[in-house]
């Protein structure tokens, strides 16, 4: 089989972590069985960049039911889980590409390896792998029935590519969908950044200031988990909409100029750029921590860190890098700016990913049903999909709710009774 994955060796504990995983997935596990009856990917060549955690092995395994040729790379250098990948490889016959700590040049190439397989369908998390095929590999994106994006720093590149008029295919923003954003950026981020961030650090969150960069979904899962845990939490914004939110949510809100003075810990969350820069370093307190949960390591400015830094030691623990600047004070570093609940633990937790893949899965099978149907163009998940996904966790979680009853439908559908 062509692939790239550090160690086959590995397989066996990354069977173990793909099979726990799929316990707590069981909207995508039935969607799996039901796939695997009516083939509804049947012969359909997909390409899939992804983190490669265990919850996308899942996925994968779901579109392989389907009789899809599936292969996966990796959407982060950092994020990809070797043991799984082994075990997608070794266990489940599906190609990877993807290996833990891969250069720029190894991750592209992996990118292409994926393209090389010529999909009819991809999936991104972050827009890469279409950006490759509006760029490098134009000549193969004529092909693409359509393209998932997972992530809303994907949305953001895809939307800008369809305003410049350049977009070439189809592409649905599963990020967008409230089966997906609401629980996955919310809660999971929140839970798994908070995760990251200890395991790194073994940092105390009670009574710490916890910055938090952003208060858009995933801020707003990191906030209420930081406070949560006894932190001190203060939100910064640039929206006067979500920052007066923020402050009605009970949060501190102050600019990143005042929040730098006084935070122990700083995450960013905002999908920007450059949001902690030289002069909030400067500011900062002696050994302050600094993170980012946000898809791409350009929301600290690294750079500017370096330049004011007289020393840097690398690994004063695993994915932490102690920066000392010409003011003797220390800033510690964390998995170098990369999203830290992917590098340092293990992502999202599955049961979250459950309904993120469940959209994703069943989102493929629409998009081979209007094959020819969708114009070139971003497009929403279809309410029915959010909502039957909604309603299958549900099912799975034993929770039911009321049905409107005839009076309530058509009372909701008139205007005529008021006070
Ligand atoms: P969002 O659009 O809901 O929120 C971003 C917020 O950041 C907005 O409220 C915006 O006003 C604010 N913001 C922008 N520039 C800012 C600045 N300079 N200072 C302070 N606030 C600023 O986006 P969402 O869904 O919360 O995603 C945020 C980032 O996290 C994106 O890059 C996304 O791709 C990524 N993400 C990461 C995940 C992970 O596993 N770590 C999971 C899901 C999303």
């Amino acid at each position: 089989m062509n692939c790239d994955v550090a160690d086959l060796s590995l397989a066996a504990g990354g069977k173990k972590r793909i099979l726990w995983a799929d316990n707590d997935m069981p909207v995508l596990a039935e969607i799996r069985k039901r796939f695997a009856k009516s083939k509804p990917l049947k012969g359909k060549n997909i390409s899939a960049c992804l983190h490669v955690t265990a919850g996308t092995a899942n996925l994968m395994r779901t579109l392989k039911a389907a009789v899809a040729n599936a292969v996966l790379c990796g959407s982060n250098p950092l994020s990809t889980q070797d043991d799984v990948a082994a075990s997608l490889v070794k266990d489940f016959k599906i190609p990877v590409f993807a290996v833990c700590g891969e250069n720029r040049s190894t991750y592209y190439k992996h990118i292409n390896a994926a393209i090389d397989h010529k999909p009819v369908i991809t999936f991104d998390d972050g827009a890469d792998l279409v950006n490759e095929l509006h760029t490098r590999r134009k000549k193969e994106g004529h092909r693409i029935i359509a393209s998932m994006e997972e992530t809303t720093t994907g949305v953001i590149r895809l939307k800008a590519l369809a305003n410049a008029g350049k977009l070439k295919f189809p592409v649905i923003s599963v990020n967008d969908a409230a089966s997906k954003h609401l629980f996955d950026n919310r809660y999971g981020t929140g839970q798994s950044t908070v995760d990251g961030i200890i395991r790194a650090t073994d940092f105390l969150l009670a009574g710490t200031k916890v910055v938090v960069a952003g208060y858009g979904w995933c801020g707003r899962g990191l906030a209420m988990r930081a406070r949560g845990m006894g932190a001190i939490v203060i939100v910064t914004e640039i929206d006067p909409i979500k920052a007066l939110e923020a402050a009605m949510d009970g949060f501190e809100v102050m600019s990143m100029a005042q929040a730098a003075k006084v935070g122990g810990l700083f995450v960013t969350l905002t999908g920007n750029k450059n949001v902690i820069r030289a002069e909030h370093f400067r500011a900062m307190k002696d050994r302050a921590v600094v993170a980012n949960s946000g898809h791409f390591n350009v929301e600290i400015d690294i750079p500017a860190l370096k330049k004011i830094s007289k020393k840097i030691n690398r690994d004063v623990r695993n994915y932490t890098d102690e920066y000392i600047m010409q003011n003797n004070r220390r800033i510690y570093l964390l998995a170098d700016g990369r999203l830290i609940n992917l590098a340092a633990a293990e992502g999202h937790p599955a049961s979250v990913m459950d309904m993120s893949f469940a959209t994703q899965a069943l989102e493929a099978e629409y998009v081979i049903k209007k094959q020819g149907g969708l114009t070139v163009a971003v497009h929403d998940v279809p309410i029915e999909i959010e909502q039957r996904v909604c309603r299958l966790k549900l099912k799975s979680m034993s929770i039911g709710i009321d049905k409107l009853t005839p009076e309530q439908v058509d009372y909701l559908a008139s205007s005529g009774e008021g006070t």
